[in-house]
Formats: C-alpha cells, sequence, structure tokens
C-alpha cells in the first residue's frame, strides 16, 4: 500500500508519496512530475547511499525512462552542506551540459536533499527539482516545506533558498539500512507532530514502540508529513503558523550546538520537547501528565529524554543568542493538550528556575 499526501502550495503545490516502491515505479513519478519537456535528470547522492542496491537500481530506472540521467555523489551527510561543495556540484551539472529544462534528484538524507535543492535553486537561477529521502528525518521533515540550503562556519542552514520540489518520494525499502540511532532520531520529528497536532500518532506509537510494523510506519510517516504539509500550506515562508513545527526546538537547538553535534537533530529535539513539557507543567500552559507521557513513549523509542545534567553555561548562552528571541524573553511553543498549542515568551530566568534545581540555575 502506498499512501499520497497533498501539499497544497497553489501553482507550486506537489504530492508526497510514502510507500514501498519499486525502483521503476519511483522513475515514473519522477518523470510525471517533471513532464515530457525534460531535457536531463541530475541524479544527486549522498555517498552514504549511493552504492546500496536500491540506490543503483533507481539510477538504472531513472535512464530508461529519461534522458541524460547521471549520478553525481556527494560526500555522506552533514559534510556535503557547504558552498564548496554547491560550487563542486552546479560546476558539474555545467561540465555535463544541464539546460533549464533539466531536472534533479536528491536521493538520500536530509543534508543530501537539502544540497541538492539548493543546487537545484540557483543553477540556471532555479531548475526542477524532486527530492528521494532515504532517512526517517528526511522523510518526515527535509522532504515538506521547500527550504533548502548548506552551512556556514557561522552556524547551521545560514545560507539558502526556498525551492519547492515537484514530487518527493518515500521509499520505506531505503529505511532497511538505516542505523537504529537515525531512526530513533526520525521518529523523534513524527513525536513532535503527534503532540502538536495530530494525537493518534501519540497513540500507534504507544501501541508499538520501536518495533514497528511497515504499515503502521508508512501510517506515522504519512501522519506527520501531514501535519506539516498543511502548516507549510498555511504559512509557506515562515511568518506564523509554521512556528507550532518549532516544539521541541527551542532547547533542542541549543543542546545540539551545545553538544557540538553528537546528539543527532532528533535526539535533540526529544530532549528538547520534555523541556518544553516541563516548564509548561512549571507556568501552568500544559499539565505534568504530558510531561510523563513524552518521557515514557520517547525512552521506549530509544531516544534520551534526561535533559536536566545536559543545562551547561554553554546551553544558556545558546538560549540567549536564540533567533525567537524578542526583547528580554525567549519564545517557546507549548502543548496545553496532546494536538493543540500555544505561543509564549518566557523570560530566561524564569526558564532557569522552572529546569534546574534549586542551586543550579545559571549566573545571569
Ligand atoms: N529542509 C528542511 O526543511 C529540513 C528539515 C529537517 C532537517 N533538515 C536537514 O537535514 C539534515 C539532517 O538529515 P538526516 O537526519 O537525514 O541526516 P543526514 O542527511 O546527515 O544523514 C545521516 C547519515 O545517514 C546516512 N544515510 C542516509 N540514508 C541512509 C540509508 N538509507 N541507509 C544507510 N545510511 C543512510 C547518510 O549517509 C549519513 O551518513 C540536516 O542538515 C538538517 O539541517 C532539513
Ligand atoms: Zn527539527
Amino acid at each position: 500500500m502506498t499512501t499520497t499526501i497533498p501539499v497544497e502550495l497553489g501553482a507550486r503545490r506537489y504530492d508526497v508519496r510514502v510507500g514501498t516502491f519499486t525502483a521503476p515505479a519511483v522513475a515514473e513519478t519522477l518523470a510525471e512530475a517533471f513532464g515530457p519537456s525534460t531535457t536531463g535528470v541530475a541524479l544527486v547522492v549522498d555517498g552514504g547511499v549511493a552504492a546500496l542496491p536500491r540506490a543503483r537500481a533507481l539510477t538504472e530506472a531513472l535512464s530508461a525512462r529519461l534522458p541524460g540521467v547521471a549520478a553525481f555523489e556527494l560526500p555522506a551527510g552533514e559534510a556535503c552542506k557547504s558552498l564548496a561543495q554547491i560550487e563542486r556540484t552546479v560546476e558539474w551539472l555545467a561540465a555535463r551540459g544541464y539546460d533549464r529544462q533539466a531536472a534533479v534528484v536528491g536521493l538520500g538524507g536530509g543534508a543530501a536533499t537539502d544540497h541538492a535543492g539548493f543546487a537545484a535553486a540557483v543553477y540556471l537561477r532555479g531548475i526542477r527539482f524532486a527530492t528521494v529521502p532515504t532517512t526517517l528525518l528526511a522523510m518526515v521533515d527535509a522532504s515538506v516545506g521547500g527550504k533548502t540550503g548548506v552551512d556556514l562556519k557561522a552556524g547551521k542552514n545560514l545560507v539558502g533558498a526556498f525551492h519547492q520540489p515537484r514530487a518527493v518520494v518515500a521509499d520505506l525499502g531505503f529505511l532497511d539500512t538505516l542505523p537504529a540511532r537515525e531512526k530513533a532520531a526520525g521518529l523523534a520529528e513524527i513525536v513532535k507532530c503527534g503532540f502538536i497536532a495530530d494525537p493518534i500518532i501519540l497513540d500507534l506509537a504507544e501501541r508499538h514502540g520501536a518495533e514497528l510494523p511497515p504499515d503502521v510506519l508508512r501510517e506515522l510517516i504519512a501522519r506527520a508529513v501531514g501535519v506539516k504539509a498543511v502548516v507549510v500550506a498555511e504559512d509557506e515562508t515562515e511568518g506564523g503558523r509554521r512556528a507550532i513545527l518549532n516544539f521541541g526546538h527551542t532547547v533542542g537547538h541549543a543542546l545540539e550546538a551545545a553538544s557540538h553535534y553528537e546528539l543527532l537533530h532528533g535526539e535533540a529535539v526529544s530532549l528538547g520537547m520534555v523541556a518544553a513539557l516541563e516548564l509548561g507543567a512549571a507556568l501552568g500552559v500544559g499539565p505534568r501528565a504530558l510531561v510523563d507521557r513524552a518521557r515514557s513513549l520517547l525512552g521506549r523509542l530509544s531516544l534520551p529524554t534526561d535533559f536536566a545534567p545536559r543545562l551547561s553555561a554553554e546551553v544558556w548562552e545558546r538560549l540567549a543568542v536564540d533567533k525567537k528571541r524578542r526583547g528580554a524573553a525567549i519564545r517557546f511553543v507549548f502543548v496545553p493538550a496532546p494536538g493543540q498549542t500555544v505561543l509564549r515568551d518566557v523570560a530566561p530566568a524564569d526558564i532557569a528556575a522552572a529546569l534546574t534545581a534549586p542551586g543550579q540555575a545559571p549566573r545571569a
């Protein structure tokens, strides 16, 4: 079975297809999305994925279906997210003669699809692109919203563009080789969607734990994509509503950066969600029962939940410069009940008082 989730963005609308697909089926979906005028397809592939039989099969199936298909391999994971790597990719596109009617397909985790999307956004001032995400995180998060980009020394994702894909095909077959830790990190973003908008996600994950049958995994991915799709359709360029997707990310981002990226993004979000729920309970914006529910579910999914020992001076410094900071306060997404959200600005001193044991609070 497959599930198709529309991302309704007017002229830029597209579908995210979730299921287990044959390579020719993926190629057919991409060919239809790009249209008959396509002159070539550049498959931009994560270096950790390129040698997988499923990736090779996709290259072959695309070559059989579309003209000018060639694959270009990126360094695996985050290493591809630099302007230097973008230069390599766009020079390759130019050297191969890809023109304005050509298309880019990003195949890999969120790093590779962010890179591929940004290369497609800037090459010849923008050509068509699509993604075939191969990590759970990329399937549920990077697949929707059209954010593309790379990192700078000064920080992650500081250079980029909004460039919507023509299609996304999330082929669950790729998840067979994904390390368990990466899979758990993706589940954290799925659980986030459960808390902010779709409590059935929480029920399903609680019923099955980490051993998710393929049909349940497909439903969880589809539901999480659905949540993000609805939010993004309301707020394509992040003016307002899209802020709810930052649940767990305020403290999460600070923990992730302070760990020097030892923590995976999803692990940091897991910790950040528990922290936000804990803060909500302390401020009376959410029930304590929800903190316990989150700790128990995330723990069962092999995700970290014990954020308190990680609240180092560096974390507090990073929270203070959080880009969501307004004046003297930091904006938090709270969950008063599963599926509901409230945005509220909280003073750093109140955060410290709620999240640290007496005597452990940071110096002002
Ligand atoms: N554009 C967006 O809206 C958006 C949203 C969330 C995250 N992101 C970005 O996504 C990136 C994180 O993505 P990620 O969590 O997918 O990690 P990743 O892309 O860094 O991949 C993690 C590792 O898994 C490997 N891998 C990928 N697929 C595999 C598979 N099927 N089998 C075995 N190994 C595989 C990769 O080679 C890499 O080593 C970050 O750069 C983040 O900024 C973007
Ligand atoms: Zn996230």
